[in-house]
């Protein structure tokens, strides 16, 4: 596999700005795609000259079409791993089949706490000392995938969401692009719910 990477996203876009900005990851996305139109993401792809590509749900009968049409993209640029960095929808089982532990998701919060959509709200609401960033792999649940990498985030005393969310997105574009590297080399070693990073001969 030649590691060339696609990545979907919803918005801003800071973690896809990551993996561009990486000098062994950039080279290689060749594409992005979003379902918003409006997403900074596009944007961001669209300045480093990697194709930008918005598939509208609404244009699509049902999600299964919608993720058909991602995969066909997928397939026609010849991607061999997924990113989801912001990408606000699940993904389908067929897509999921057709890209098996080779695509990763980055959450904020140490899962299995704090899945969904709301992670570092629901972390400052439940009072937690400690929260951080999970890269995982993505299976058909809502962010249960096997776990990649995880660094914990300090929750401090006059945190808001807005404060501990950026300090959460720094230790994100870190250990995204990490993870991203490894996986494109083809060391990730997936054996059931554990993922370990092969190192090669020492
Ligand atoms: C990140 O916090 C990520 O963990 C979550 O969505 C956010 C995306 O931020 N899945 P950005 O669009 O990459 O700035």
């Amino acid at each position: 596999m030649d590691g060339r990477v696609a990545v979907l996203a919803s918005g801003t876009g800071s973690n896809l700005q990551a993996l561009l900005d990486d000098p062994s990851i950039g080279p290689h996305v060749v594409l992005v795609i979003s379902d918003r139109a409006d997403a900074t993401a596009l944007e961001r792809a669209r300045h480093h000259r990697v194709e930008a590509a918005h598939l509208d749900p609404a244009a699509h009968p049902d999600r299964a079409a919608h993720d058909r049409a991602i995969r066909n993209l997928l397939r026609e640029r010849d991607v061999d791993v997924l990113v989801l960095a912001g990408y606000m929808r699940l993904l389908g089982p067929g897509l999921i089949e057709a890209f098996r532990d080779r695509i990763v998701n980055v959450h904020p919060a140490l899962l299995p706490s704090f899945p969904g959509t709301t992670a570092v709200a629901d972390a400052l609401a439940a009072g937690v000392k400690v929260t951080g960033v999970t890269v995982h792999l993505v299976d058909e649940g809502m962010d249960t995938g096997p776990i990649v990498a995880q660094e914990a985030v300090e929750v401090l005393e006059d945190d808001t969401k807005a404060s501990l969310a950026a300090r959460i997105h720094a230790v994100e574009h870190r250990l995204l692009p990490a993870a991203v590297r490894v996986l494109r080399e083809g060391r990730l070693v997936v054996e059931g719910r554990q993922v370990r990073i092969d190192e090669g001969e020492s």
